[in-house]
């Protein structure tokens, strides 16, 4: 055996093996009830083969980036992201071969679904030179590949089954190996749960999930009845990469907790955290990026910043020259506006990451003689928002009123926000959900409806669908609606 990992002991005390090579060709299906130990197996998994293979993992509850202090594993708490930059962290997680957590815990079960089909999809769709092999774990995978529809949106729940899907059955080309925990393989989509080869089956009470799991282990259903009296922790094993017959395995220590206060008894092995934090985050950190003559450590970030740069021919940034612009403060906001409208007239603007917009911005500005970037990340990001709602002028009294009434909402829905306000003061129809998402910076029309309920609920807008279909947005705080649309 290759490379092989102790995964707990048999009945006799005696070893039981994972071959994590041949692990990435056929893939793990765990199954077990609440508190029968999959998260604990799935944890030994992982730290027993981190120095091995490169691992993803799609972490529901959070309960798994206390590898990062560990194992150095990088945590993307999807909370902190959007669809786009969510995707392309995916990407850059094949490019670099990046081990990370994935935490969903801050999402609500529908952007949970969205976030993970997005992850998954840029894994899945990464170039074939970033074909490397990656253990990728999905601990509670019937909330990603539900057997039947829920309380979720058919579009939602279809993405997401088509990612997991495409994982399970057409990722082991791609390098990629599903290794899926459920609590109940009668909830897992049928497709998503067959492509697994290797099973841990541990404790399980219900007799439709108990029937699924002696078929796959291909016992007897008399047999399989001691699933049903399985220990926490103990788990029947079989498959390619385990064993050719089931065996009762117990599953060993792990050396992580669950949450905080984990004990870091291993150094890194190989990669260095800060390095690949860099490289996966670069342009995407909420801090201003680094200033643009240092060098950027990681090649990927370098060729961004090149691309940026090639924008700014002509500027000699070694030894810039101070200009009028600089100290006139009305020249400056000239060059902003300038430069804002510029941005705004690229259809693709909307939806790049903030931090890689500023970027986009200090260039321009530099090519309009201002060395200095006369924004900061934060005032850029609010300039931005009002720009795309078409307000250029930020002394502008109109829209005074507006802007009070959008401190009640987060950051990112000012655009939205003001794109409603300015239908309404202009009596105009309700922006549609693609302007609307444009604002948001999603394509997905699940998000931009939260985004409204959201507004609802703060009582910023009231929206009103007429018999027709036909949407509305008043805001009482203005005393003002949109027509509908
Ligand atoms: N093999 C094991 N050895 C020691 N403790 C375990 C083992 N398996 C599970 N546990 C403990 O049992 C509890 C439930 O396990 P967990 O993995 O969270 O279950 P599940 O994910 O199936 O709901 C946790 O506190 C975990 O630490
Ligand atoms: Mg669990």
């Amino acid at each position: 055996m290759t490379a092989g990992i102790e995964i707990g002991m048999d009945g006799a005390g005696l070893p039981v093996r994972i071959d994590i090579e041949e692990l990435l060709a056929t893939r793990l299906l765990v199954q077990g009830n609440s508190g029968s130990g999959k998260s604990h197996l799935l944890r030994r998994l992982l730290e027993e083969s981190a120095s091995l293979v490169q691992q993803v993992v799609i972490d529901p509850e959070g309960d798994f980036v206390t590898l990062a202090d560990a194992f150095g594993h990088l945590v993307i708490d999807a909370g902190d992201y959007n669809e786009r930059e969510i995707a392309r962290m995916g990407a850059r997680v094949r490019e670099h071969r990046a081990s990370i957590v994935l935490t969903l815990e801050s999402l609500e079960l529908e952007a949970q679904m969205s976030c993970a089909a997005a992850f998954l999809s840029a894994l899945f769709d990464a170039p074939r030179d970033h074909w490397y092999p990656a253990l990728v774990v999905v601990d509670e995978a019937q909330m990603f590949a539900p057997a039947a529809a829920g309380d979720v949106s058919d579009a939602v729940r279809r993405t997401s089954l088509a990612a997991m899907t495409n994982l399970m059955c057409r990722g082991r080309k791609r390098g990629l190996a599903g290794v899926i925990a459920t609590q109940r393989l009668a909830k897992l989509a049928k497709n998503v749960a067959a492509e697994a080869s290797n099973f841990l089956m541990g404790r399980t009470f219900l007799d439709i999930d108990m029937a699924r799991a002696a078929d796959l282990l291909g016992m007897e259903r008399r047999q399989a009845e001691q699933i049903r009296d399985l220990e926490r922790g103990r788990f029947l094993a079989l498959g390619p990469a385990i064993c050719r017959r089931p065996v009762a395995v117990k599953i060993g220590a792990v050396r992580t907790s669950t949450r905080m206060g984990t004990h870091s008894l291993l150094p890194m092995p190989v990669s260095e955290p800060d390095n690949m934090r860099t490289m996966l985050f670069a342009e995407m950190e909420p801090d201003a990026p680094p200033p643009r003559s240092e060098p950027r450590p990681a090649p990927v970030a370098a060729d961004d910043l090149i691309r940026q740069l090639a924008a700014a021919d002509g500027v000699d940034s070694a030894h810039p020259r101070e200009d009028a612009a600089q100290v006139d403060p009305q020249a400056t906001e000239g060059v902003v506006v300038d430069v804002l409208e510029a941005m705004l007239a690229d259809p693709d603007s909307a939806f790049q990451p903030a931090a890689l917009l500023y970027q986009d911005f200090t260039v321009r500005c530099r090519m309009h003689r201002l060395t200095r970037p006369p924004l900061d990340l934060a005032a850029f990001r609010r300039r931005f928002a009002m720009a795309q709602a078409g307000m250029l002028d930020p002394a502008d009294s109109r829209w005074a009123e507006s802007l009070a009434l959008a401190d009640r909402l987060p950051e990112e829905m000012l655009a939205p926000f003001l794109l409603l306000a300015r239908a309404a003061m202009d009596g105009e129809p309700c922006p549609d959900d693609d302007a609307l998402g444009r604002a948001y910076a999603t394509s997905s029309p699940g998000r931009v409806r939260r985004m409204v309920e959201y507004m609802e609920k703060q009582g910023v807008v009231v929206a009103r669908t007429d018999f027709g279909g036909r949407r509305s947005i008043g805001i009482p705080g203005l005393g003002l609606s949109t027509t509908a649309e």
